[in-house]
């Protein structure tokens, strides 16, 4: 492997290299005779300029460079979850050249970062996309044919022998299961209501529907006009609350949970989930994708999410979008 000099110690290296030659040069023109004591004494002086010549030359470059390091410094400490943070030195704007370095690292961010939202909510639509059409297709075709079942099994009993009786009622009772299950399901998968009626009504079924199948007692409370909203905003919203929810039921043990949502008019729009569970230290939380999931929405409508929490004190994520 090639060994690399830094740019500093390659300009010193040839500043010595022809601060070496020039000396023998001067010299030389000088005609000066180092057998002689007196021009020996010359010589050195000469040297000694020459040398301490190079010595600011050195720290000078050093100092130079200096700003070209720090900016180094700070993109190799970039987090890339979070590039919009990068700030380049103030003393790289003092030098023409790193500042245009730095000008044009930044507009490479962005740049990268406007893609990645973009990219990112792509994603985020198609996933919602390929939810529906499987929520339609459980609902139209799973749900019909267990429907067909059931009325079979219905006509079924009426002609039935006394004895089968019992079976058929049981079968019928699960065929009635499974169909409940399925809507359940295809309701997670996209609750139509979001479709059908907007984000506020939509989370206030996700919110009674919570209260009934966990037995924590949930409240909601709505407060300006969400209608503004776009509909990734919405969709973003609904999947942090849903998210918010389903870690309270899974890892609070809470005896309450406060939902809140509040809606400007202009498009901004706060999400909280509040429990009084027994909360958890977020920066050691690992494992799930829950919590890295609704941030990373957050981040892909330049929002974001906050979550406050300690081990004992219950736990509250706030999602916030402009
Ligand atoms: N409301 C809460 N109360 C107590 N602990 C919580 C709460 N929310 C999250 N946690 C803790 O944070 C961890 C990470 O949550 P996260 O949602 O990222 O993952 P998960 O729920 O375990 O899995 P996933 O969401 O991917 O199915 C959880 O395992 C849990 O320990
Ligand atoms: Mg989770």
């Amino acid at each position: 492997m090639r060994r690399r000099e830094s740019l500093a110690g390659q300009v010193v290296a040839i500043n010595v290299l022809l601060v070496v030659a020039t000396l023998f040069a001067a010299s030389a023109a000088a005609s000066l005779d180092l057998e002689v004591t007196d021009e020996r004494a010359r010589f050195g002086l000469l040297a000694i300029t020459i040398v301490l010549a190079l010595l600011v030359n050195m720290a000078m470059l050093r100092r130079r460079f200096g700003p070209l390091e720090r900016l180094i410094e700070r993109v190799e400490a970039i987090d890339p979850a979070d590039p919009q943070a990068f700030d380049p030195p103030p003393e790289a704007r003092s030098v023409e050249e790193i500042d245009r370095l730095a000008t044009s690292f930044c507009q490479l961010l962005d740049r990268i970062e406007v893609e990645r939202r973009r990219s990112g909510r792509l994603v985020l639509r198609a996933q919602e996309e390929e939810r529906k059409r499987v929520a339609r297709d459980l609902h139209d075709e799973v749900n019909q044919a267990l429907t067909a079942i059931l009325l079979r099994l219905e006509a079924l009993s009426h002609d039935a022998p006394e004895r089968l009786a019992g079976d058929i009622g049981e079968v019928k009772g699960l065929t009635n299961q499974a169909m409940d299950e399925l809507l359940t399901l295809a309701r997670q998968l996209r609750p139509t209501a979001l479709d059908d009626h907007g984000l506020v009504p939509a989370i206030d079924g996700q919110v009674r529907r919570f209260e009934e199948q966990t037995g924590i007692r949930a409240g909601f409370e709505a407060r300006g006009d969400a209608f503004g909203l776009g509909e990734d905003q919405q969709v973003v919203v609904f999947r942090v609350a849903q998210e918010a929810l389903s870690n309270v039921a899974r890892h609070s043990g809470a005896t309450r949970v406060a939902v809140g949502l509040r809606a400007s008019g202009n498009g901004a729009v706060e999400l909280s989930v509040r429990d009084d569970g027994r909360g958890f230290a977020p920066a050691e939380a690992s494992g799930g994708l829950g919590l890295s999931g609704m941030a990373e929405r957050a981040r892909l409508l330049s929002g974001d999410l906050e979550i406050e929490s300690a081990p004992g004190e219950g736990a509250a994520v706030t999602l916030r979008l402009r």
